[in-house]
């Protein structure tokens, strides 16, 4: 399973991708915002330098939710490095583009998926990657990482080649149950990742083997 990071703070971004276990970024206009990153010149740069920054699909979302708009912004967007995935909602005009993008070899990651009907559609326009928002479901009382383990065991039966991007990850666990259900790609919060390190027992255990070094 690949690990991606879900930020725009370049900060986060660096601290991942020096643990030299980063596959990838994802981010959102949410995510963009919360960094301050604001104009259509400051976006571009943005996004530039965290393709430079890590070597990686990096997926950069648009904003317009008209065909003509989705495939305009995309082309800016692609154009900014041969990394940039372009992130397109699941929205009728979104798969149209989708499609559009596929056939002129622009890589895309279809985002806001809570279904599997949705993950098919995907799929079927040839998405490279599709993100169910596994925390966002798990908030509506239903699992989140179920969503995951039918839409892997349905590309798997019918041979779909788009890779199933976790997202929405708001705990280490979660990561843990996406690869077991059969995500490709799990994106997280910086946290989530560092969580992944941590146990009592290895704590535990560091300390007496440091404390017994000394005796040597
Ligand atoms: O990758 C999508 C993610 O950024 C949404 O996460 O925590 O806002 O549901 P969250």
């Amino acid at each position: 399973m690949k690990f991606f990071i879900d930020t725009a703070n370049l900060a986060q971004i660096k601290e991942a991708n020096d643990l030299g276990i980063l596959d990838g970024v994802t981010t959102n206009p949410s995510l963009m915002a919360k960094e301050g990153v604001k104009g259509n010149e400051a976006i571009m740069n943005h996004y530039k330098t965290i393709c430079e920054m890590v070597d990686g699909d990096i997926s950069a979302e648009v904003f317009s939710t008209d065909f003509d708009g989705i495939i305009a912004e995309g082309k800016k967007l692609a154009a900014i490095h041969p990394n940039i995935v372009v992130k397109v909602p699941m929205i009728k005009d979104g798969v149209k583009a989708i499609k559009w993008f596929t056939d002129n070899g622009i890589k895309t990651n279809c985002t806001l998926v809570f279904s599997a009907g949705q993950a098919i559609l995907a799929a079927k326009a040839g998405a490279k990657y599709v993100s169910p928002f596994i925390g966002r479901i798990d908030d509506t009382n239903w699992d989140g990482v179920e969503l995951i383990a039918q839409i892997a065991h349905i590309y798997t039966l019918q041979g779909f080649e788009t890779e199933i991007l976790a997202a929405s990850i708001r705990s280490s666990l979660h990561i843990v149950k996406c690869a077991e259900a059969g995500a490709d790609v799990c994106t997280c919060p910086l946290d989530s990742i560092l969580g992944l390190l941590k146990h009592p027992l290895t704590d535990i255990g560091l300390a007496k083997f440091l404390e017994d070094a000394k005796k040597m």
